[in-house]
């Protein structure tokens, strides 16, 4: 059992760390403030090949490992958040589905733009009324031949109205359930495709998140990824992934909100002493860090199971559910030793508590994440040898 990362990795975190720390912390607060899409540094990101780390480099990405990919967003995480969804979704959702599961016209066509950050790319399968139930699908793909027609509604949609390409999840046959849904690369300046106001949200509120219309979009055949009847296992597949990518990103904020919590309190004094050297504050340090070292562990992990090709949805959701929740407890606690200053909006931790809050609700709420490791768990379906014997036992 190895512990350490490789040199490949570590300049990886490293570079990251740079761009996010020069880059994207100048001017955070006020693209947070405003809602501003951070167009510039979403450009460097493709630049320095952050839009697309695991495609191959046959199809311009940077073909590197998922655990590179994970200490990147931890990094860029720490920072600026509205960024690091931008760079989940077109890495985990949008270019990774492509390379596994597209055709290769539609990997020239659509994945060699998309893996360079010159396009990006939107998953598109929440709607008004299917969240967490995601085989409710109401939008609708009718085959008309040589085309399907499609019609409905996409909520929450990050990269929504800056993307040119939307993968969309549809009913196509509503009698067979799951196995009646598709997935489609839609791009946005078909005809019938219209994008809804920019929501104004808690967190990551420079990201671009919008409500989009599909009414009669002409959609070709050759748009459909994969088998008649595979959208559903497609968005299950692509989401185990995902999972990963905001996993790293919670990481990221519970990481950033403890540099932070730990630099304040080196420097503040009361009492006459710095606080970190009262109890009540170096013991909330020794927690955060604790915990964080321990999401560290089943967010690397998973992203070393989805390496090796072993089953990694259980893993996946199991990093998600624990980071989350440490980045949701540790971003409070930060704005809570930053005292008075924790509150206003010129320190960063009150964005880091406020972005920290939707790790535990998009791609997959930790409700959703506790059925999947539930399941898998009640399958035996687990990777651990000694739990698979409790599995068995029980
Ligand atoms: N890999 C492959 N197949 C999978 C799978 C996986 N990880 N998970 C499920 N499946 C398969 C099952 O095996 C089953 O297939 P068979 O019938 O052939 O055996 C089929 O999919 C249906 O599975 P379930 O019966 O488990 O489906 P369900 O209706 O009970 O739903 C669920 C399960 C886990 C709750 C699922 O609906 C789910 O994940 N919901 C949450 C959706 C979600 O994450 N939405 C996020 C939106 S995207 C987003 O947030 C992006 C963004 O912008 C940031």
């Amino acid at each position: 059992m190895f512990f350490s990362l490789t040199e490949e990795q570590l300049a990886v975190k490293e570079a990251a760390r740079e761009f996010a720390q020069n880059e994207l912390k100048p001017g955070v607060i006020e693209r947070d403030r405003d809602m501003i899409y951070p167009t510039d540094q979403v450009r460097q990101m493709g630049e320095l090949g952050f839009m697309g780390m695991m495609v191959s480099p046959e199809y311009g990405g940077s073909g590197m490992d998922t655990i590179s990919y994970v200490l990147a967003m931890e990094e860029i995480s720490k920072i600026d958040n509205s960024c690091s969804v931008i760079m989940s979704v077109n890495n985990s959702l949008v270019c990774w589905g492509l390379e596994e599961f597209g055709t290769e016209d539609q990997k020239q066509k659509y994945l060699t733009k998309l893996a360079t950050g010159e396009w990006i790319g939107a998953f598109c399968l929440s709607e008004p009324e299917a969240g967490s139930d995601a085989t409710s699908q109401r939008t609708t793909a009718v085959d008309m031949g040589d085309h399907y027609l499609l019609n409905g509604t996409k909520n929450w949609i990050t990269n929504g109205g800056t993307s040119k390409i939307h993968l969309v999840i549809a009913q196509t046959d509503p009698e067979k359930g799951h196995k009646g849904i598709n997935a489609f690369i839609v791009e946005t300046d078909w005809d019938g495709v219209a994008i809804g106001a920019k929501e104004d949200k808690l967190g990551i509120r420079s990201s671009d998140t919008h409500t989009i219309m599909y009414s009669d979009v002409k959609v070709p055949k050759a748009n459909r990824i994969g088998e008649d009847g595979f959208g559903f296992k497609f968005a299950m597949k692509v989401l185990s992934g995902g999972r990963i990518g905001i996993a790293a990103q919670a990481l990221g904020i519970a990481g950033g909100s403890y540099e932070l919590a730990t630099a304040y309190s080196l420097e503040r004094e009361a009492f006459g002493k710095p606080i970190s050297k009262h109890q009540a504050i170096a013991f909330k340090l020794a927690d955060m860090a604790t915990d964080i070292e321990a999401a560290k562990m089943l967010v690397y992990r998973a992203a070393w199971l989805k390496d090796q090709h072993m089953d990694y949805a259980a893993a996946s959701a199991m990093a998600k559910v624990y980071a989350s929740e440490v980045a949701m407890k540790h971003s409070v606690e930060a704005v809570q030793v930053h005292g008075g200053y924790g509150f206003v909006k010129e320190y960063h931790v009150e964005r880091l508590m406020r972005d920290a809050k939707i790790t535990q609700i998009y791609e997959g709420t930790s409700e959703v994440q506790r059925i999947v490791i539930s399941r898998n768990l009640l399958k035996g379906n687990l990777y651990i040898p000694i739990s698979k014997g409790v599995a068995e036992h029980a």
